[in-house]
Order: structure tokens, then sequence, then C-alpha cells
């Protein structure tokens, strides 16, 4: 028994190792040329089969990253931290869901209604059956009961239903609502998962809005019901204020990807902290799982009079959902990479003398660093370095400052603009804004070219 575990564990690893030297080869630069050839286990990569390697430390310290790991990516996207109990227990949002037909309120969300507000469906957690009916025709997609079918396969990405004798009970969300779209193989919001993609087409404000309940939020924010539904259905597709239960503003922020963050020091917009700083943040305060946060910055009556009323900046519940987690999910999110873009979706030679004035002309090297394109080090500018105004600033922790946007894997997000509200379009007026405000007086052809090098990223 022993023996074929190990066995099947060695085997494992070295179809693990295999694709990691691939994909490191592929996408790394070449190492330094240390230690020399023959130096280290005799030269060359550790022979994985070999009993000397099964027995190394280095050989643990891979399993456990591949253990680790697979925790990581089952926790980004189908742990809910226990967050049923708001959603579903205090929003009812799963009443609305299934609609009065199926034991809920109202007319019910149908798979048609779903896809319209951006919700996903992972088509891995299909049965075969259903794929031929679906792609048949035979599948209703106005109706809600089929929606709840949906859930009860755990197909409807980010979002977990809760059953009792196949009655949904309660729904729960997941880091990957906002995190992960499909690639539509199969159709339109059908399809395979994209983890760390930011779901652009997700209208998380309304889906909120449409809860029977919205107390939580008037007692919170000290609000009417209507009021703070009308806030949550101006958002829009692909955003979010992560904010609004802090200062009782709202401005919502564009969802940004989960990829390509290894490296990058400081994470949101504004530079609220780490990886993990945020991720617990999330889960505890925005998507009101059970667990310990902790940050005394909330603790301001004047900048977060919300946080601090309800004391968010200090939250222990006697059982711990979250902190158990972390680990592996900071492992998975600085795992997962930038994709790159498809072949034929720019022009290589344009791309190659944009990355030349992107370095050299127009500066922007200089804070989107390569190859992290941000800064290594405090990666936060004042707003007036980058020529837009301090308001959304003035609502994170360092007030005047924004972080550098990692850039890599631009071409995933050509929707719902850029910065951090989107106020550019294109990636045409990003780069005219920058020529004014840096007054760089590029030429069309050069702005053309530096154009090409971001949708090469
Ligand atoms: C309701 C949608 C939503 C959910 C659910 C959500 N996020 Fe986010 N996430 C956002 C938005 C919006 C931002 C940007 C916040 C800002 O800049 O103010 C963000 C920012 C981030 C960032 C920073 C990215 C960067 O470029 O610095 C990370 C990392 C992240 N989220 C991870 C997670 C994890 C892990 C979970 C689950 C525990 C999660 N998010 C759940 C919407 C969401
Ligand atoms: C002084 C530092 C600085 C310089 C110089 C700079 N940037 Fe930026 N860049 C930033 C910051 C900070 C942001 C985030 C702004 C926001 O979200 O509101 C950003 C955001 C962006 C974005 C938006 C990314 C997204 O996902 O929305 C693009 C694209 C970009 N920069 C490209 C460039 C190009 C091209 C240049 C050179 C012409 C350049 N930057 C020069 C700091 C800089």
């Amino acid at each position: 028994m022993a023996k074929t575990l190990r066995l099947h564990r060695r085997s494992m690893l070295a179809v693990v190792v295999v694709c990691l030297a691939a994909t490191a080869a592929e996408s790394q630069p070449p190492l330094e040329d240390w230690p020399p050839p023959g130096r280290e286990r005799g030269g060359g990569p550790p022979d994985f089969a070999s009993p000397r390697f099964a027995r190394s430390d280095d050989m643990n310290i891979l399993i456990d990253a591949w253990a680790t790991l697979e925790q990581g990516r089952r926790t980004f996207r189908y742990d809910n931290f226990g967050n049923e109990v708001f959603w579903g227990g205090e929003l009812g949002l799963h009443e609305a869901i299934a609609g009065a037909a199926n034991g809920g309120v109202g007319p019910g969300v149908s798979p048609a209604m779903a896809l319209e507000l951006g919700l996903k469906v992972d088509v891995e957690a299909l049965p075969g059956s259903l794929v031929r009916d679906l792609r048949r025709g035979r599948v209703d997609l106005d109706d809600p009961a089929v929606t709840i079918a949906l859930l009860s396969l755990d197909a409807v990405v980010g979002v977990r239903g809760f059953f009792e004798n196949e009655r949904l009970t309660s729904i729960g969300i997941t880091c990957a609502l906002c995190h992960s779209t499909v690639d539509d193989s199969f159709a339109p919001g059908i399809g395979h998962r994209l983890d760390g993609w930011a779901n652009r087409d997700l209208d998380v404000g309304k889906i909120i809005a449409s809860a029977p309940s919205l107390d939580p939020f008037v007692e919170l924010l000290g609000l009417d019901a209507n009021s703070i539904r009308g806030v949550l259905e101006g958002w829009g597709p692909g955003k979010f204020d992560a904010h609004l239960i802090l200062d009782g503003k709202s401005a919502p922020v564009l969802i940004p990807p989960a990829f390509g963050l290894a490296g990058v020091n400081l994470h949101t917009s504004v530079g609220w902290g780490s990886v993990t700083h945020w991720n617990a943040f999330v889960a505890v305060l925005e998507m009101q799982g059970q667990g310990t946060f902790y940050d005394p910055r909330l603790n301001d009556p004047v900048q977060y009079p919300v946080a601090a009323r309800n004391g968010l900046f200090d939250v222990r519940p006697d059982k711990d959902l979250v902190t158990p987690k972390l680990g592996p999910l900071h492992l998975y999110q600085l795992a997962l990479p930038a994709p790159r873009p498809p072949k034929g979706s720019f022009d290589r030679a344009a791309a190659k003398r944009g990355e030349a004035i992107f370095n050299d002309r127009a500066r922007c090297a200089q804070c989107h660093v390569p190859p992290l394109f941000t800064e290594p080090g405090w990666n936060m500018h004042r707003f007036d370095e980058i020529g837009i105004e301090p308001d959304h600033a003035a609502r994170g922790p360092e007030r005047e400052y924004y972080r550098t946007t990692p850039l890599r894997g631009l071409w995933t997000r050509m929707r719902g603009g850029f910065y951090h509200d989107g106020r550019f379009a294109t990636l045409a007026d990003v780069v005219e804004h920058y020529d004014r405000v840096l007054g760089l007086g590029l030429s069309s052809a050069e702005k053309a070219d530096l154009i090409e090098y971001l949708k090469s990223l």
C-alpha cells in the first residue's frame, strides 16, 4: 500500500515537474549560470525516479506545494466560507432564484436571465445527457427550475446552492463569482472555467438588488432599502464597490483579474495590502464569510464611518472558516499565470516597435517595470502623477495614491474600459491621456505601435 502510494505520488510528481519545467522554459528569462554545470546533483535536473530524490527534502516540498495548490484551487472555486447564512439566510437570494413556482418568491431566475446577469456555467460540471439535450435545444432556458438543477450540479460558477430533499434552501458565493469566467466553448456564457479572469459581464449590483430583503445593508449603512437598491442597480456590469460598506459612498470600480499577481507588492486600485490581506478582507467583510479579520486602519470614524460604527476593523466570530484557507488560497492566487494573447490578436512588428517606445520615449516602464509591469517596491503613485483626481484614492488607506496596475493579460479585460473605474473606453484613450499628461508628444504612428504592444502583454 505504502509502496504503491509512493510510486503513485512519484509519477504524479514527475508529470507536474515536467510540465512546470516546460512552461518555465517558455516563459522565464534564462536563469543565471549558477550553479555551474555539474555542481548540482551531478548536473541536469534531478532524477525524479531515483530513490535518492524520493527521500530528499525537495520531493517533500514539491508534493506539499502540489497538495496545497489543489486545496487553494478548491477554496477559490467552491468555498463560500459559511456565507450562505448571509446570502440565503438574511437576503433570501435563493428565494428570488427559485421563484414562487418552486417555493420561493416572485418570477424566479431562469438560466437565460442568469446568463443575462453575467453568471457563467461550467460545462464540465454538466452530465453528458444534459449537454446533449442542451445541444438539441431540449432544455427550457426560461424555466427557473433548470437554474435550480444547475445549482444542484455545482455548475453555476461562483454560486453554491444548499439543498434539503432537492429543495433549494440557501445559496452562498465564492471568489470565482467575480474572478472567473468561462471560455464560451459550448455557447456564450457556457464553457470551461478560466480562473483568475475578471468577469466583466457580471452585474453584481443588480443581483444583490434582486434580493427579497436588504435589511442587513439597511442596518449597516443606515439608509432605506429603496435608496440602497437604486445605488446597487446603478453599478452596471463588471463593477463592484468594495468601499461602500466602509465609507457609505458609492463609486464602483472594475473587477480586476486575480491572475499574474506573483511578485506584485500592493493590491487593489488604492493599495490596501498584500494578496492575502485582501483575500481575508473580501472573504470576511464583502462576502460575509465566517472568519477573523483585523485591520485597525478601518477604525476611523471620519474616513470609514460605516466600518468604524459596525466594528469591521476587528471581526472575531466563534467559528473561523476563513483563516485556515488563507495559506492555500494565497498560493493558488500567486500561481495563476496571466494568459497570453491569442495568435493574430496583435501586430508583432508594431508591438516590437511599441515595446521600445514603452521602455524609453513614453517612460511607461518607469512605473510599469517589465516583466511585472508594476514597481518592485512600493508600487503607489500620487493622483497627479497620472493626471487624475484624488476622489477614489481618498477612499483608500494611502488617501492620495493609486496603485500601478500590473498590465499582463490586458487583452482579457478589453470590456468595461481602463483605469480603476473604466473611465477610458479604449487603449487609444489611455495612450492619449498619457501623451497629454506626461507631455510626451508621440506621433500617431508611435501611439499605434504602443497600443499593439499593450495588446501583446
Ligand atoms: C463581488 C465580486 C468579488 C468577489 C466575490 C471577490 N472579489 Fe476580489 N475584487 C473585486 C473587486 C471589485 C476588486 C477591486 C477592488 C478595488 O480596487 O477597490 C477586487 C480585487 C481583488 C484582488 C486584487 C487584484 C489586484 O490587481 O490587485 C484580489 C487578489 C482579489 N480580489 C481576490 C479575491 C479573492 C481571493 C476572493 C475570494 C475570497 C475575491 N477576490 C472575491 C471583486 C470581487
Ligand atoms: C507615474 C507612474 C505611471 C506611468 C509613468 C505610467 N503609468 Fe500606467 N498606470 C499607473 C497607475 C497608478 C495606474 C492605475 C490608474 C487607475 O487605476 O486609476 C495605471 C494604469 C494603466 C493602465 C490601465 C490598466 C487597466 O487594467 O485598467 C494602462 C493600460 C497603463 N497604465 C498604461 C501605461 C502606458 C502605456 C504608459 C506610458 C505611456 C503608462 N501607463 C505610464 C502608473 C503609471
